[in-house]
């Protein structure tokens, strides 16, 4: 049989994406708003988005920045100071999900959760009100490579059993854990980024350091890299594209204390469309990119639609001062702009 060579999406979301503010934002939102119809983004700026003003003057500069065409999802951040009225107030200005990071597991977590058993009355105000709760989850102090499997097991578990009301998202699953976890628990969802998609620690680690893979959670065994691959393709319902694509400038990067994140917003389709190519699964990437996600968090499938075609390109080396995933390398789908 002929391969296939076109292949037309719903316009996908995506379901966690960093899109900074200032000239960063500028620099960078094209590259979501060009293949994606909404997007989940994070608050961790500096400051924060932490509560609904937060909200409105986020908001406010992402669509200065882009097209009405592109509707941005609101999120704010969850620390220790966050109480009930915040979350309901929050709401009430559009924020779909509060996102938790404990503290300083990644990029600008400072002032991440100490003690998350006491958020309990703000969990309960978010299940009551109908907002998200989306988790980076792993255990600060833990060994690196075990600290989203702790974190599940210790948190997310109980949280979700007692909870059941709660809609959780664990963001960016790096491990086979995280896949089973989500199984297990019918108010429990999962993101899975692209380059989660290809990378193991060796990558990162394994030959000449390439900080360019380094992220957070980072890249895990083989044998996890595949689960989630089996996950991402499998139709599950509650698994779905976040691609938390998180520039940093080069020289931020390629440094001493270099920054956790990978930039991969420029091929986030393509090389997702690569994957379910692979495996012969095509028609399966609708309900990964544009359909499992809105479901399960409550919202209206997009209209429209996007169009990838078979297509060797290669992907620039840099890109406004950041370097792209799949850097220098070639791939077999380009995806035209929405
Ligand atoms: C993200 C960033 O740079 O903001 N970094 C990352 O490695 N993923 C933060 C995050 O999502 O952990
Ligand atoms: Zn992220």
């Amino acid at each position: 049989m002929d391969p296939i060579t076109t292949l037309t999406l719903r316009a996908p979301d995506d379901w966690h994406v960093h899109l900074r503010d200032g000239p960063m934002l500028k620099a960078v939102v094209w590259h979501t708003i060009k293949q994606f119809r909404r997007a989940l983004v994070m608050p961790n700026l500096t400051p924060p988005v932490l509560t609904a003003d937060d909200v409105h003057a986020y908001r406010a500069e992402i669509q200065d920045a882009t097209f009405p065409t592109f509707e941005p999802l609101m999120t704010i951040k969850i620390t220790d100071r966050t109480t009930p009225e915040i979350v309901r107030a929050a709401r009430e200005a559009g924020a779909v999900a509060g996102k938790l990071y404990p503290e300083g597991v990644t990029t600008n977590s400072e002032d991440g959760v100490r003690s998350f058993w006491d958020l309990r009355p703000v969990f309960c105000a978010m299940r009551d009100c109908g907002m998200i709760l989306s988790l980076h989850a792993e255990t600060p102090g833990v060994f690196v490579m075990d600290r989203e499997a702790n974190f599940l097991h210790q948190y997310v578990s109980p949280l979700a059993v007692s909870l059941p009301g709660l809609r959780i998202v664990v963001e960016h699953a790096t491990s086979a854990a995280a896949v089973r976890l989500v199984d297990e628990h019918p108010n429990v969802g999962c993101t899975i980024t692209p380059h989660h998609l290809y990378l193991t620690l060796d990558d990162v680690v394994g030959g000449a350091l390439n900080p360019h893979a380094f992220c957070k959670p980072i890249a895990k065994t083989h044998r996890d890299r595949d689960e989630l691959v089996k996950a991402a393709i499998s139709g599950h319902p509650r698994i779905f594209l976040g691609t938390d694509s998180a520039p940093h400038v080069i020289v931020k990067k390629e440094c001493a204390s270099g920054c956790a994140g990978v930039f991969c917003a420029p091929v986030a389709l393509e090389t997702v469309a690569e994957v379910f190519d692979r495996h012969s699964v095509l028609h399966r990437m609708e309900h990964f990119v544009a359909e499992a996600g809105a479901k399960f968090y409550g919202l209206p499938l997009n209209t429209g639609q996007i169009t990838l075609r078979r297509e060797t390109w290669r992907v620039p080396e840099d890109l406004q001062g950041v370097r792209p995933f799949m850097a220098g390398k070639e791939l077999a789908w380009k995806s035209r702009s929405l």
